[in-house]
């Protein structure tokens, strides 16, 4: 009998592949479509929270800019040299490229499909994709001022490798700004891993009520866009994982069994 830690080991490793197969997947039937974000968003909840100013053309991403506005929101990127690991089809470096003046923004992706496609499509003084492995990064010791990472690290085979090479490539002083989601009983972990990484925390927040009122506004939207790309026979598991209303996935974000976390941390100086 194979003991339970090993079996849970070895499920969780399938469901990783499993996720990075998805947007795989995603990004082949994507194609050259609109679709630039590939995270559930966020809605501000304070009452007279400001509105953030976008171009028209922008509007119908909304949601998944606010979420990177949120990450970045307490950091400096202006002229600093900012890796977005897990940029999926770029709309959040090109958006990070365009709104915060980086000396240099690098997309680092899995997906090679994700990263030609991004090389095509954004034409940013400064901004340039490359295909890697989060948990390898591609790069010189201390070559970025900042770290960005939004919903993709539920799909590494080891976050802590990822952690470790954030620690790595950083500058003393430079900060990693980090958002996704967990199984509510792998938070602890995921805390632990942080701890452990190196780097310190500055603040922490649990953003699930933020990215579950996004999920609700834009269910319809996602629905209607999944449908025109995807066969029927596929749609059922990739509305899931769009985390729709009624799927499995937004339930679990609506009882709390899913909780999404931010963070920001800083490699000390020294
Ligand atoms: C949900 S998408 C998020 C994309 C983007 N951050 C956004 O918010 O639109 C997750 C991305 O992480 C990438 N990814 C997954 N595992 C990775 C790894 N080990 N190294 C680099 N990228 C990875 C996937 O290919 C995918 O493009």
């Amino acid at each position: 009998m194979v003991p339970a830690p090993v079996r849970n080991a070895v499920r969780a490793r399938l469901q990783r592949r499993f996720v990075r197969f998805q947007y795989n997947y995603l990004n082949w039937r994507a194609q050259e479509s609109v679709f630039r974000y590939l995270n559930y968003g966020y809605v501000d909840l304070e009452p007279h929270a400001p509105m953030l100013r976008l171009d028209p053309q922008e509007e119908t991403n909304r949601l998944s800019i606010q979420l990177y506005q949120h990450v970045v929101e307490s950091v400096v990127l202006r002229d600093k040299d900012v890796l977005e690991v897990g940029s999926g089809r770029g709309g959040g470096a090109s958006f990070l490229a365009r709104n915060f003046h980086p000396r240099q923004m690098v997309g680092l992706d899995y997906s090679g499909l994700a990263v030609r496609f991004c090389s095509r499509m954004y034409d940013i003084p400064g901004l340039h994709f490359q295909k890697g492995n989060a948990e390898k990064l591609p790069f010189a010791d201390a070559s970025f001022d900042v770290v960005v990472n939004v919903e993709s690290s539920h799909g590494y085979s080891y976050v802590q490798r990822f952690f470790a090479e954030v620690y790595r490539v950083l500058r003393p002083g430079g900060h990693f700004v980090f958002a996704d989601f967990r199984g509510a009983a792998f938070v602890p972990a995921l805390n632990r891993e942080l701890d452990e990484s190196g780097m310190i925390l500055i603040q922490k927040r649990d953003i699930t009520a933020n990215v579950v009122e996004s999920l609700d506004r834009d269910s319809d939207r996602k629905k209607a866009l999944i449908s025109q790309l995807v066969p029927a026979y596929q749609l059922q598991p990739i509305l899931n994982f769009g985390a729709v209303k009624g799927s499995e996935i937004h339930g679990k974000f609506k009882n709390g069994e899913l909780q999404y976390w931010s963070f920001v941390l800083h490699k000390p100086k020294g």
